[in-house]
């Protein structure tokens, strides 16, 4: 069962950049459906929700977001004492970090890209293989990983129990000062859940401002939906089915999902669309950073990558031309959001 928690009370409470002007709109899963063919209702699919869900295993309040905020900024949390969370999901890079592969304690750093945790509400199961089952099991993940913050939970909870404005806040947030694991991962889920896409240009066109987006834009989201096949995996408020998908470029070992199903022939190669929320802001792209640039990603789906059992049949050559690319490219760019998420570092408790 999901409680949904409206937009509008979030941004009161929280630092992640939210409009206030939001529209009502149907429940987000519920829009992950084929496109239908009249325009209306393609645009309407891609309303952004005023509400966010929150499972009644972990509902939202205040304080426990207020906890999980400390907690996601909190370099604590790593064995060196200086990386935190929001060393790879920083606010200012729309909570991802830039990097083609992501850095933790380990200078080798790790084999996979830092994806953005916008809208990450909205999608179960996570992880780029979907390896996490919900955000609360996320948590533990990256904090005992050797590779990303190298820490013991043990450790952790005789660092936090040791400051007095953490155990008042854990208090405040569970009725008692008792740190456990589940708490952890509870406060920083309920934190992230409130990481939600910013009103961006398209969501203003889509509200009936003709003058917000380019007439290539719009174009753009005409091919998008259209002879791109795009929306069939890029649909919704979040342009993200949730699903798991061979889009014909990975290579050798590098199995993404198939890895938890090595006898289903579909999931080999396959990995969790992205949402494209800010994504103009998010190079370098896909799960291993192999792609620089927005241009560079047009480009492959035009080639329709590695013919394969597993590759999607929406994968194919496009044959866009010149024009349409550019169309694509600048609709995708009013994807990102005006206002930047203004979420700075809280005072965190020492
Ligand atoms: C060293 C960089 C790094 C740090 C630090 C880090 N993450 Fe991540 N994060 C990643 C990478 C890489 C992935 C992709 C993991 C995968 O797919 O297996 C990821 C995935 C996630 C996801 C899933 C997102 C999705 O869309 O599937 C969530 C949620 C998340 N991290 C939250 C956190 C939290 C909470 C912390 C702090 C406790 C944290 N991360 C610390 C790099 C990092
Ligand atoms: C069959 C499903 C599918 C279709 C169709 C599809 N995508 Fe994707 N898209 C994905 C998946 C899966 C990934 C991630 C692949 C990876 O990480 O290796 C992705 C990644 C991306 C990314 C990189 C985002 C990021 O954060 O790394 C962009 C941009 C993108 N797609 C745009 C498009 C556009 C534009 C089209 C239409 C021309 C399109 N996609 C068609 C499934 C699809």
């Amino acid at each position: 069962m999901r409680l949904w928690v409206s937009l509008t009370l979030l941004a009161a409470v929280l630092p992640v950049g939210l409009s206030l002007a939001l529209t009502p709109a149907a429940a987000p899963k519920d829009n992950a459906q084929e496109p239908a063919k009249d325009p209306a209702t393609i645009r309407a699919s891609y309303r952004r929700p005023d509400v966010v869900p929150f499972p009644s295993t972990n509902p939202y309040s205040e304080a426990k977001s207020a906890l999980g905020r400390m907690l996601f900024f909190d370099p604590l949390l790593s064995r060196s004492k200086t990386h935190s969370c929001a060393s790879c999901h920083k606010p200012s890079l729309s909570w991802a970090d830039g990097l083609p592969r992501a850095i933790g304690e380990d200078p080798k750093g790790l084999p996979i890209r830092s994806p953005t945790l916008i809208d990450v509400a909205f999608f179960e199961p996570l992880g780029w293989d979907g390896k996490f089952k919900d955000l609360e099991s996320v948590a533990f993940g990256p904090i005992l990983s050797p590779m990303n913050l190298n820490m013991t939970e043990p450790e952790l909870i005789a660092r936090l129990a040791a400051i007095p404005g953490y155990v008042d806040a854990f208090n405040h947030a569970f009725g008692d000062g008792a740190i456990t694991r589940p708490r952890i991962e509870q406060s920083l889920a309920t934190f992230e859940r409130s990481i939600v896409a910013g009103e961006a240009p398209f969501d203003r066109w889509i509200k009936g401002d003709e003058s917000a987006i380019s007439a290539s834009a719009k174009q753009g989201f005409e091919l998008f939906n259209g002879k791109g096949r795009c929306s069939s995996c890029h649909s919704g408020p979040s342009f993200s089915d949730g699903s798991f998908q061979d889009i014909g470029t990975a290579k050798g070992h590098d199995i993404g999902r198939g890895r938890f199903f090595p006898t289903s022939a579909k999931l080999k190669y396959a990995f969790k669309t992205p949402t494209l929320r800010d994504v103009a802001r998010r190079a370098p792209y896909m799960h291993d950073g192999s792609v620089a640039t927005l241009e560079d990603v047009i480009e492959l789906y035009n080639r329709g990558g590695i013919e394969r059992p597993s590759r999607s049949p929406d994968i194919r050559p496009l044959s866009l031309t010149t024009d349409d690319k550019k169309d694509l490219i600048a609709f995708l760019q009013t994807l990102t959001a005006t206002a930047p998420p203004v979420a700075g570092i809280p005072k965190l408790p020492r």
